[in-house]
């Protein structure tokens, strides 16, 4: 290990952070409900700007009023170039209850844009007597916030989780795509060999592994953002597992279709948490009588695989701890 320790990230599920938009208050109460351990008011894209000040309205209204029982709340603010952003966090914070845990950021650019909110945001907590710290959330969505993910993630003790944002991402990074995410038809290898078959790849693969790296550098939480085709659960479960394989612990639902896939995803299956078990407590014998590599099921097992086994344990123990 280095002589630096790699933080722990914050201790709650988030198998699946839900939306809806802030301009569809009659959607509040069945994000309340549902089985989503995140959810999102939104007041950015998809609210429209006429609906701009009713919907942080809204929003207020309903983090006072509406039992969110366990869930994380988080609302996503307008982005730092508008003339709403400022008001969305000053009122969020001084007059609701105490209740909204996060604030998201979309678009994040840079270390500066969480800096500048974290000061804002300190300064309605302070001007408001409030002594429950609001934790910050960014979405990695631009070719500046890809390639600044490490000073993003660096910016602020707040900062609970970074998000992939794939359709604002495609069209900042000039990408030739339409929909949000999923599998490209244009983006494949072919064969060189006869016949000729294309074989579909991956391409999020690389901003979501930089960013899945800043987090764990910094204990923050990463994950998957939108699927766009809420009528094509296949697709969102390719996508989902692709990201939980890369170490995403969660990915968004915009829309109740993509809450259970999310959860399945995200909660180590039993047989897995059954192996890795297994796989601790062989290490745990073997080390006993004085070794550091074991054989289980044929296979090597070493003190490594002790890390990436307690990985799953631990994240099967924090969602049966949450209930
Ligand atoms: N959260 C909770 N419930 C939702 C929901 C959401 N995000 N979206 C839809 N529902 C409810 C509907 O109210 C409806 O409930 P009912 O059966 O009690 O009538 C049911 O789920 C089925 O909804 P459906 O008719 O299929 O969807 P819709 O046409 O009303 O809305 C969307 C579809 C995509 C416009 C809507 O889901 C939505 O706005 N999603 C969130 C978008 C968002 O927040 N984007 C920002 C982040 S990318
Ligand atoms: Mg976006």
């Amino acid at each position: 290990m280095s002589f630096t320790v790699q933080p722990a990230g914050p201790a709650r599920p988030s198998r699946c952070q839900l939306f809806g938009p802030g301009s569809r208050p009659a959607l509040f109460p069945k994000m309340a409900s549902s089985a989503a351990d995140v959810v999102s008011i939104d007041l950015e894209d998809s609210v429209a700007p006429a609906d701009k000040p009713a919907a942080r309205e809204a929003a207020i209204e309903a983090i006072n009023g509406i039992d969110w029982g366990t869930k994380a709340l988080s609302v996503r603010i307008n982005g730092l170039d508008t003339e709403w952003w400022h008001q969305d966090v000053t009122q969020l914070i001084e007059r609701t209850n105490g209740r909204l845990d996060l604030i998201m950021i979309p678009k994040a650019g840079n270390g500066k844009d969480v800096y500048a909110v974290d000061a804002v945001v300190s300064a309605a907590e302070a001007a408001s007597r409030k002594t429950k710290r609001i934790g910050l959330e960014v979405i990695i969505e631009t070719a500046a916030g890809a390639q600044n993910v490490d000073e993003i993630a660096a910016a602020s003790p707040r900062l609970q989780s970074m998000s992939f944002g794939v359709a604002d991402y495609a069209a900042s990074m000039g990408m030739t795509v339409t929909g949000i995410g999923g599998t490209q038809d244009d983006y494949y290898m072919l064969s060189n060999a006869e016949p000729r078959t294309a074989t579909p790849v991956d391409p999020w693969h690389y901003p979501i592994t930089r960013m899945v790296a800043a987090c764990r550098q910094h204990g923050i939480l990463p994950l998957d953002g939108p699927f766009g085709d809420f009528s094509d659960p296949e697709g969102f479960l390719a996508q989902a597992r692709r990201s939980a394989t890369l170490g995403c612990v969660g990915k968004w639902a915009i829309h109740p279709n993509q809450i259970a896939l999310a959860n399945e995803v995200f909660t180590p299956p039993a047989e897995k948490v059954e192996r890795a078990r297994r796989i601790l407590a062989a290490m745990e014998a073997a080390e006993a009588s004085g070794q550091g590599a074991a054989v289980l099921d044929g296979k090597l097992i070493d003190i490594a695989s002790c890390r990436q086994a307690r990985v799953i344990v631990s994240m099967a123990e924090l969602i049966e701890a949450a209930g």
